[in-house]
């Protein structure tokens, strides 16, 4: 990036030994390439605006080299290394770990913690007057409030921890649901929603006769706000939409939509499943009165997500499920309850991945979600006039605002095929409906190949693909 007197903010770039480094091409950006003309073939004259660059190595490796930029530096080989299971070979390759939206990997900090947790802390919570229950209640409450200050809630009273996203929405949907939602009541969720967001709603909606009414979407994947509005009404009770569409990558904007919906006097939900991990979260500028995500697509581990709710109404959400935790006194006749988010953590949590959890926003805390963020839209810019270019390949989802997944078909091969050539040689990728059917078909298809990206991805993987995409083409059936 150059200064106002034209002049860059580092020192020049050294390009010895990289002249065939793909980043010294010119790479169109995202809008140029999802226009309907095929981007033109990349010249060498240019040099690109990135800050950072993957050069080419004598082992085969590559070492980071960094473009002039105003931006610190992101060394993702340094990162990498911080990743056990990126060392491992798959049929003989290693591995490229492009299945990031279904889940990610551990950064060796959050194994050790969980390690530490069962070596020298492990014990029930609240329950006990010992040193072990005191030890794993701190760790159970300190990471509640990692996470607190992570996604800048108000306090740690605002957050519940369950075992991910798909629980934390049906849990909203089946206690502050059940208690608002009542027959000829509108839920409005979009085109684009994971099933996790479409079929509590529906459960809610058959229980209580409430209707569901679609944000719609364009042939690009993103959603038709003037719908949005006219579909607003004094009948909406809820709004729920997702931040980031896992089979598009669209990035919705949610403060806009939160923003009209409390026009309307809508609570609303955002599910940050696909957001949290690649971009920084601020629930109280989102302004959503929920939000939701999963641990185990945040680099921490599986069985373990949150539910974020503004305090003024978990104040007034009924408990869901009840038993050991969850109660402030029992008798046989009644019983009453903890004040949230107690209220909604009946019986024993996942204490020891809670604490990972904290472990995992603490990694990614250290690196930054802004850096993380650049660097994951220079790999989506790096990777989809690449993908794009390869013959019979067609994008599927072509928003001008996308993060971190490059949906597509390729003619001649059903996704899967196109997911198992890729495995053959180490590249995992998901193939299939991607727990999104519905804007699937409103695009005309069943399934689709997705790779998806994490900070700790190489342009170098993204040309490994290509690569292999491209012997598949030439061996087209069609
Ligand atoms: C956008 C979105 N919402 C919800 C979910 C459900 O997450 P989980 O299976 O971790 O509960 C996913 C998972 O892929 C997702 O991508």
């Amino acid at each position: 990036m150059a200064d106002a007197a034209g002049q860059s903010a580092h020192p020049p770039v050294s390009t010895s030994g990289i002249h065939n480094d793909p980043f010294l091409t010119a790479i169109p950006s995202l809008r140029e390439v999802l226009s309907p003309q095929r981007f033109p073939e990349p010249t060498s004259s240019a040099t690109p605006s990135f800050y950072f660059l993957d050069a080419p190595t004598s082992t085969g490796t590559t070492a980071p080299t960094y473009l002039p930029d105003a931006h610190p530096p992101f060394d993702v080989y340094a990162v990498r290394n911080d990743f056990p299971i990126l060392r491992e070979q798959v049929n003989g390759h290693p591995l490229v770990w492009f299945d990031n939206a279904a889940t990610t990997q551990k950064p060796r900090s959050v194994i050790e913690r969980i390690t530490r947790f069962y070596e020298h802390e492990n014990s029930n919570i609240h329950r006990a007057a010992h040193e072990l229950a005191a030890r794993s209640t701190d760790a159970y409450e300190q990471a509640r409030d990692i996470v607190a200050r992570f996604i800048g809630a108000s306090s740690a009273e605002e957050i519940i921890f369950v075992r991910g996203a798909t629980e934390g929405i049906n849990l909203i949907a089946q206690t502050w649901g059940r208690k608002n939602i009542r027959a000829g009541d509108e839920i409005i969720i979009s085109h684009l929603e994971h099933h996790a967001n479409i079929v509590p709603w529906q459960m809610l909606a058959a229980e209580t006769g409430a209707q569901l009414k679609v944000i719609p979407v364009d042939d690009n994947g993103e959603l038709l706000l003037g719908e949005y509005t006219r579909l607003l009404s004094d009948r909406t009770k809820l709004v729920s939409v997702t931040h980031v569409s896992n089979a598009l990558g669209t990035i919705t904007p949610v403060r806009e939509i939160v923003a009209e919906a409390q026009r309307a006097g809508a609570v609303t939900l955002v599910d940050g499943a696909q957001s949290v991990p690649h971009t920084s979260i601020d629930v109280r500028s989102i302004g959503a009165d929920f939000f939701v995500f999963s641990g185990h697509k945040l680099f921490g581990p599986t069985g373990i997500g949150v539910v974020y709710g503004k305090s003024e109404i978990l104040q007034d959400v009924p408990p869901w499920q009840g038993g050991g935790n969850m109660i402030s006194d029992v008798t046989l006749e009644r019983s009453l309850f903890q004040p949230p988010p107690g209220r909604f953590e009946a019986g024993t949590g996942n204490i020891a991945d809670a604490v990972g959890l904290g472990a995992a926003i603490e990694y990614v805390e250290r690196l930054g979600m802004d850096a993380i963020a650049r660097y994951e839209h220079h790999l989506l810019e790096y990777a989809t006039p690449r993908v794009a270019a390869v013959r019979g390949v067609r994008l599927v989802g072509t928003a001008a605002d996308k993060a971190s997944v490059l949906s597509f078909v390729m003619d001649g091969y059903e996704p899967i095929e196109v997911g198992r050539a890729l495995n053959e040689q180490g590249i995992a990728v998901r193939a299939g409906h991607h727990c999104a059917q519905p804007i699937l078909r409103r695009l005309g298809l069943e399934a689709t190949v997705r790779p998806s990206f994490a900070f700790y991805n190489t342009c170098a993987e993204i040309d490994r693909m290509v690569a292999a995409l491209d012997q598949l083409a030439a061996r087209s059936p069609r």
